[in-house]
């Protein structure tokens, strides 16, 4: 009997060891059960729940969720190390990201030497559309001329920002990729904007399987009904469809010469065919490469703007300060380009400082470790997830004096210059897989921001406030409330 019993035990923590216990050397936080990981009761938000976890735990922290090992980086030098490596500058291999392509195509989600060369080739077409007085410049000053006329239309009356706002943005893009752009009220337009939220909703759904595999085994039909597989094809198809009667018409006036737009550019590198074999050339990526940049580059400018307005409609001082700066150097109807960024310190703080205040992606995008590795003297598995908080970096007060308050004049030096102050500053994310719109991002916004301040002024509602403090009901993704602002004709 006692033999039964002391073997019994010993089979107990030969099992528990095996599969419960969390194996020495990875980074403290939650681990949980096999298969299921920790899953917390609290209503608290996944965001809350990280900080706690900081807090507790420190700089670096894990999470297991279903079978994925997350990590989670809330100081500066650190996230920075991560992002610098080669070892951590996969994406997950989540269908959340993939679309439920095989192979991951695009720039976003895709790894090694495919989503090298189409990273490469996405950064070479903002460099040439993108450079000097460029026709990207001047359809941005297009887009953004546009939007004042509508923002005028809404003055002296309480209003949500309209999705012109979205629309100009989005407009940018598809001059960069297709040399159009569409009227603000374009059906069009409207419905591929509806297509693209739908698409990004369903994306959602879908990633419940990324934790938990073993759903995967379900049965079609309901997988369907669980997680949205077949919107995701659906919309994504209709995307692509949409895509390739662009590149019909790409394809009948294509000069080899003279590649007007990257799908020009990206027809010439098909035509001469792949560099590699594991470089993918086919109007199938060319479709999902312009979904990531659509996907990537929209939500993410038109929310930084729309959180600047909010901004400043509660620091109408900063406004005001804003404003004089922008009526010294560009008179009425001349609107900004990259050369006036110098002569704009003030201008270029107060995007700065609501860059850091709305921190869109919080704790970051997802990175995979590569291969098996250390960080922060812990043990990494290969898979494992990485994500670093921009939004604990964003309020350490370690390198911002008052982290919750806008203050400007902590990006300017006695003399009023702006200095790039980039210690504890990570927006686009760094290293490797930092976000290869960023310069567009900042043409956009200083383009954008400078023509709205030209000619409007932004404040409250009479009588009520401006919420600056994200939507709760988005999780993950920093997004302004949609309330009521009031504009007025300077
Ligand atoms: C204010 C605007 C923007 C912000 C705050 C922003 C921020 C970010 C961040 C944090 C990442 C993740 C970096 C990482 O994985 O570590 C990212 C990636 C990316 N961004 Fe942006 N972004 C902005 C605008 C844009 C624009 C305008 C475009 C292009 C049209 C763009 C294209 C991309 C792409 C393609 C990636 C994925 C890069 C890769 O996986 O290699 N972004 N962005």
């Amino acid at each position: 009997m006692l033999v039964e019993v002391v073997l019994t035990a010993a089979l107990a923590v030969l099992l528990w060891a095996a599969f419960f216990r969390k194996p020495e050397g990875l980074p403290p936080g939650r681990w949980g059960l096999p298969a299921i990981g920790f899953i917390p009761l609290t209503r608290k938000s996944m965001e809350e729940q990280i900080l706690d976890l900081h807090k507790k735990h420190g700089n670096i922290v894990l999470w297991r969720i279903g079978n994925q090992l997350m990590v989670f980086i809330s100081d500066y030098q650190l996230g920075k190390e991560a992002l610098s490596r080669s070892d951590f500058a996969n994406r997950p291999d989540w269908d959340m990201f993939k679309l439920l392509e095989e192979v991951p195509l695009g720039v976003g989600s895709s790894n090694g030497a495919h989503w090298h060369a189409n990273r490469r080739f996405a950064l070479r077409q903002l460099r040439d559309l993108g450079m000097g007085k460029s026709k990207l410049v001047a359809g941005i000053q297009e887009q953004a001329l546009k939007l004042v006329e509508i923002l005028k239309q809404q003055a002296n009356k309480a209003a949500p920002v309209p999705h012109a706002l979205k629309v100009a943005v989005v407009n940018v893009i598809w001059q960069m990729v297709a040399g159009k752009m569409f009227e603000m009220e374009d059906e069009k337009l409207i419905e591929f904007d509806k297509l693209l939220k739908d698409l990004n909703a369903a994306t959602f759904a879908v990633g419940v399987r990324d934790f938990f595999p073993g759903l995967k085994y379900l049965p079609k039909y309901l997988q369907n009904i669980l997680f949205s597989m077949d919107r995701i094809e659906g919309f994504k198809e209709k995307f692509l469809n949409y895509l390739d009667e662009l590149v019909i018409e790409h394809k009948a006036s294509l000069d080899p010469d003279n590649p007007g737009d990257l799908i020009d550019a990206y027809l010439l590198e098909l035509k001469e065919g792949s560099e590699s074999p594991d470089v993918i050339r086919s109007e199938r990526d060319l479709g999902l490469l312009v979904l990531d940049l659509f996907f990537a580059g929209s939500e993410t400018t038109t929310y930084t703007l729309t959180f600047m307005m909010q901004y400043l409609a509660m620091n109408p001082d900063i406004q005001k300060t804003m404003q004089e700066e922008i009526d010294q150097v560009l008179p009425k109807g001349i609107l900004a380009t990259l050369e006036d960024k110098p002569r704009l310190p003030y201008t270029e703080a107060v995007l700065h400082e609501i860059l850091r205040l709305s921190s869109l992606l919080p704790v970051g995008a997802q990175h995979s470790a590569v291969t098996d590795t250390q960080l922060g003297g812990y043990y990494i598995p290969k898979g494992t997830i990485i994500a670093t908080s921009a939004m604990s970096m964003h309020s350490d007060p370690r390198y911002w004096e008052k982290p919750e308050a806008l203050k400007p004049e902590r990006w300017l030096d006695e003399n009023g210059k702006f200095t790039t102050k980039k210690e504890g500053f990570m927006p686009f994310g760094s290293g490797k897989r930092a976000c290869l719109g960023e310069s567009l991002a900042r043409m956009e916004l200083l383009i954008f921001a400078t023509a709205m301040l030209q000619s409007l002024s932004f404040a409250p509602p009479p009588g009520s406030t401006v919420d600056v403090t994200a939507d709760p009901a988005v999780p993950m993704f920093h997004t302004p409330r949609n309330q009521d602002i009031f504009i007025t004709i300077r």
